[in-house]
């Protein structure tokens, strides 16, 4: 599965933490857009989708969120709930995210501009697609 959680910098001392990333060091792609989930309401479950092309980077920013991934092949659960780690879920990987906590924040960093001709945001459509690629 081509995604992957790593621990950013952190400076951290007796009066609080710090995290901070920077672009082509601590994040591969060329960060073209972000955007942030939030406010959602408990037991709402988002994503239900893919990209062909997208990388993205998830940061749980506050409070806390798990996001399902599946290539296809296998399902897997990573629970976000540390601003220090990102997640990196590469093109076709479906997601869901669901269990935000009160207040959470999810944070995203994407290596393109929003496009809709991205998506694929139908399950069985996703399944053709990535059993189409591997033929
Ligand atoms: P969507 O991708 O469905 O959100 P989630 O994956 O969290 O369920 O996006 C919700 C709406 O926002 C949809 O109409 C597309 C729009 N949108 C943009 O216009 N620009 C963006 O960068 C993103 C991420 C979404």
């Amino acid at each position: 599965m081509d995604v992957k959680k790593i621990e950013f910098n952190q400076r951290n001392n007796t009066t609080g933490k710090l995290t901070f990333l920077e672009a082509k060091r601590d994040i591969p792609f060329e960060i073209k857009r972000i955007y942030y989930v939030y406010d959602v309401a408990k037991g709402e479950r988002r994503g239900f989708h893919a990209h062909k092309e997208l990388e993205q980077y998830l940061i749980c920013i506050h409070g806390g969120c798990t996001i399902l991934l599946d290539d296809g092949l296998e399902k897997e659960n990573v629970l976000l709930n540390n601003p220090s780690e990102g997640l990196y879920v590469g093109p076709g990987t479906w997601r869901e995210m669901y269990g935000f906590s009160e207040g959470a924040v999810l944070l995203v960093l994407a290596s393109e501009y929003y496009d809709e001709a991205d998506y694929i945001r139908d399950y069985s459509q996703f399944k053709r697609y990535i059993t189409d690629k591997e033929a």
